[in-house]
């Protein structure tokens, strides 16, 4: 499929955020609307599946509603419809997937089903309408994907490329910031709360062991969390005040020190020329400022706002698809566990 000016139409409903976007070309963001179920799930300390079905149900239709009339657009002005497939909440995903095929029936469009872990990729490409390009990240290139599901090294050497160089023997990165800070009675997603405790800490304070194992390119985040659970209770035993912001600053550092180092060593080792940050836990201060402060490779990493789930990174992938020629037909099934990448 080949056409200037390609506009999709993205809709994710992977988790709890209800989200529609109309990107062109893979690139340009024309409207991003999110619809956030994250204070209804706070009181539960985490996603609440059956709930956030409900609300996708309740949302989705005036948030893509929003997303097109933010554009100045209506359904004659798209070229394609790309949708989170997968992985997710299968009762969740189904609201957004059909959705969706009953638009592409509509109209005609074109429709493709995208893995959620390929748009937050792809979120690396994106760019406002209303602002100048940013560079485009070159191939071959490392990703490092950090989300609340996920926490892998990824070696890209060419659009829709995945190869899988490493990722987590236990929590995801993003998973084991809302233990930690439900550990330490931060609020829910633990991710921007630790990040905001550990401002008023010292990130030396506590020698948290960093998230490594031997193994070159995988994670593991279990020994960092009970050695945080440990030093919770010890202090708890002793009746002494926990010093939250400093244990919470030290295991951002822990964190943050292993993604980065793995990131680039793996970079140089596979023989990537740049490097791209994505997932949710990439709108983390420190491990932006890590990344920042490193001057061997170009990294890319999206706008803070594209970090966390979004429906544009969805509209940016299925954008690669078209140009492919890669479509879904109208009966594709969602996919709850959807790996991206291979080791192959
Ligand atoms: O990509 P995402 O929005 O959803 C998934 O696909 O999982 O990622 C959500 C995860 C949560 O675990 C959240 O705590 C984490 O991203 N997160 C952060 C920050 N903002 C969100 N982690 C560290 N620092 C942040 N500022
Ligand atoms: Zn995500």
């Amino acid at each position: 499929m080949k056409q200037t000016n390609m506009r999709v139409l993205g809709i994710e409903s992977s988790c709890d955020e209800t989200a529609a976007a109309i990107v062109e070309n893979g690139r340009v963001i024309e409207s991003n609307v999110i619809a956030s179920q994250v204070d209804l799930h706070a009181q539960f300390g985490g996603v609440y599946p059956e709930l956030a079905s409900r609300e996708h149900v309740k949302a989705v239709h005036a948030t893509v509603n929003e997303a097109l009339q933010q554009a100045h657009m209506g359904l004659g002005d798209l070229d394609g419809i790309a949708v989170t497939r997968g992985p997710g909440l299968a009762g969740s995903l189904v609201v957004g997937v059909n959705l969706a095929k009953g638009l592409a029936l509509s109209t005609d469009l074109p429709i493709v089903g995208v893995n959620h872990l390929e748009g937050h990729l792809y979120s690396a490409w994106l760019y406002p309408a209303d602002s100048k390009p940013t560079p485009e990240p070159k191939f071959p290139l490392v990703a490092l994907l950090v989300s609340g599901g996920h926490t892998e090294l990824i070696l890209m050497r060419g659009h829709l490329q995945y190869q899988l160089l490493g990722g987590t023997s236990d929590d995801a990165a993003g998973e084991a910031f809302d233990k930690v800070a439900r550990l330490l009675e931060l609020g829910y997603p633990g991710g921007p709360s630790i990040q905001k405790a550990a401002m008023q800490g010292n990130p030396r304070a506590f020698n948290f062991p960093k998230a490594r194992l031997n193994d070159p390119w995988n994670f593991s985040f279990s020994g960092l969390k009970t050695a945080v659970l440990r030093t919770v209770e010890d202090f708890k035993a002793s009746k002494k005040q926990l010093p939250t912001a400093d244990i919470a600053a030290s295991f951002q550092a822990a964190v943050v020190g292993a993604l980065f180092e793995k990131t680039i060593a793996a970079a140089k080792e596979f023989g990537a020329i740049e490097i791209i940050v994505a997932g949710g836990v990439s709108a983390n201060k420190a491990l932006r400022e890590a990344f920042r402060s490193q001057t061997e490779f170009r990294v890319h990493i999206p706008h803070i706002s594209l970090c966390t789930d979004n429906a544009a990174m969805i509209a940016a992938a299925g954008y690669r698809h078209f140009m492919a020629d890669e479509f879904s037909a109208l009966d594709f099934d969602v996919q709850a566990n959807w790996a991206l990448a291979t080791n192959a």
